[in-house]
């Protein structure tokens, strides 16, 4: 910038825009304007040559250095061309023509700073649709993943933020986790802690050491999935009691969340995967009242105060004695009037019974010393009456329009 020595063409008052690099570093005189009319055109020249740059600047979408350099070439202190102006023009002028050109010089002036001061606020909304490989230095939130760029243009102050957003679905926890999660709050609240198991497991767990003997039609590959003859998907997730008493002494106070699988053919009850939640309490002086007293309590936690709790004898190879629990139909009030309780006023829930003694050899607890109850419930079934959902297979198939009932 202006550092050529040549001396360029310069008589008449109207040099050509793209030398008036060269043109600042002469004298008026020698560029060969000497009235107000030649001072006229000459200025003209310059805010046209200042409009361009400024364009070239904000069309091209340069970044900030773009922006310095341009207030360089105009108002630089050292060689801007308004300093050169006013050493070259301004101090060597006719007395006649000084004021004008001064009056012209600080107009200029004015125009160029108040131009380029205005870019700089203004960064082009061409500058953000670059390709999102253009240097990350240009965007302030540029960190966030493509598409995320639309953030920087707030810093800039030149998006509209009363247009509507982009609207982003919000996710649901899943009915059986949330199910799953009611059950554990209540247990918690009574000083259970929560265990977890394997899916996949030994076949010793999942029915010898539950006393499910080998010809026990548990057992029959008609209903479990074998991985090999002593490998099975858990059919249900009182393996972990087992698990649990072989890592810990008494008091034991354990719910266990889990999925069970099963060779069922899926219909609106029955799938082969599923979830249950089974409990087990072992310690001194344990009796059948207390696991009346904590299931009725549970019951009543998590389908409402009014429910009615019925023990009914049942079996268990892992129980003695056993019970089928039931709760007063929550759709008829128990009233016995209804289809879901098949007019009998009842519904049936759960299994449970006192730790049958042959477990504890298994695990080396004093049977004589320790005694305790277990239970175990299928969340889908706790769910489906909970929610009044008809089909199991409902929270299986992923349909929001299902899941986000849910919220
Ligand atoms: N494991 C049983 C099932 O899957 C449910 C069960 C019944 C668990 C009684 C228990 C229990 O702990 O005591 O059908």
């Amino acid at each position: 910038m202006a550092t050529t020595h040549h001396c360029l063409p310069m008589e008449t008052s109207d040099p050509p825009t793209s030398d008036i690099a060269n043109a600042v570093e002469q004298s008026l005189d020698k560029l060969g304007v000497r009235d107000a009319a030649g001072l006229e055109g000459l200025f003209a020249r310059l805010e046209q040559r200042l409009r361009d740059d400024v364009g070239q600047v904000t069309t091209g979408g340069r970044g900030p250095e773009d922006i310095e350099q341009l207030r360089v070439r105009w108002l630089g202190r050292k060689q801007g061309l308004v300093r050169s102006i006013t050493e070259n023009w301004l101090r060597s002028a006719p007395a006649e023509l000084k004021a004008d050109v001064g009056k012209r010089l600080n107009a200029l002036r004015g125009s160029a700073e108040e131009q380029i001061a205005s870019i700089a606020r203004q960064p082009t909304v061409d500058k953000w649709s670059q390709p999102l490989s253009e240097p990350v230095r240009q965007r302030p939130y540029s960190a966030a993943a493509p598409g995320a760029v639309e953030a920087a243009p707030v810093l800039a102050g030149e998006l509209d933020i009363t247009l509507p957003g982009t609207r982003r679905t919000i996710g649901v926890e899943h009915p059986i986790r949330r199910v799953i999660r009611e059950i554990t709050e209540i247990f918690l609240s009574l000083g259970y802690s929560v265990e977890e198991g394997p899916d996949i497991e030994s076949a010793y767990y999942n029915f010898e050491a539950l006393n499910i003997p080998e010809d026990h039609p548990a057992r029959d590959d008609q209903d479990t999935f074998y991985v090999d003859p002593q490998t099975v998907l858990r059919t249900h997730t009182s393996p972990v009691q087992i698990r649990t008493m072989e890592k810990m002494q008494p008091p034991v106070r354990i719910i266990v969340p889990g999925r069970a699988f099963r060779h069922d053919a899926p219909d609106a009850t029955h799938a082969s995967m599923f979830h249950q939640v089974e409990g087990l309490a072992v310690d001194t002086h344990i009796t059948f009242a207390d696991l009346k007293g904590t299931l009725d309590y549970f019951l009543k936690a998590f389908f409402g105060p009014e429910v009615r709790t019925r023990f009914r004898p049942s079996f268990f190879p892992f129980t003695e004695p056993s019970a089928e629990v039931d709760i007063s139909c929550i759709f008829c009030g128990g009233t016995a009037g209804c289809r879901i309780c098949k007019y009998s006023g009842w519904i049936e829930l759960l299994g449970c019974g006192m730790v049958d003694p042959a477990l504890y050899s298994y695990v080396h607890y004093d049977p004589a010393r320790y005694s305790g109850f277990a239970f175990g419930m299928g969340v889908e079934r706790l769910a489906m009456l909970k929610y009044g959902v008809q089909d199991i297979q409902l929270f299986f198939q992923g349909d929001v329009r299902f899941l986000h009932q849910f919220r």
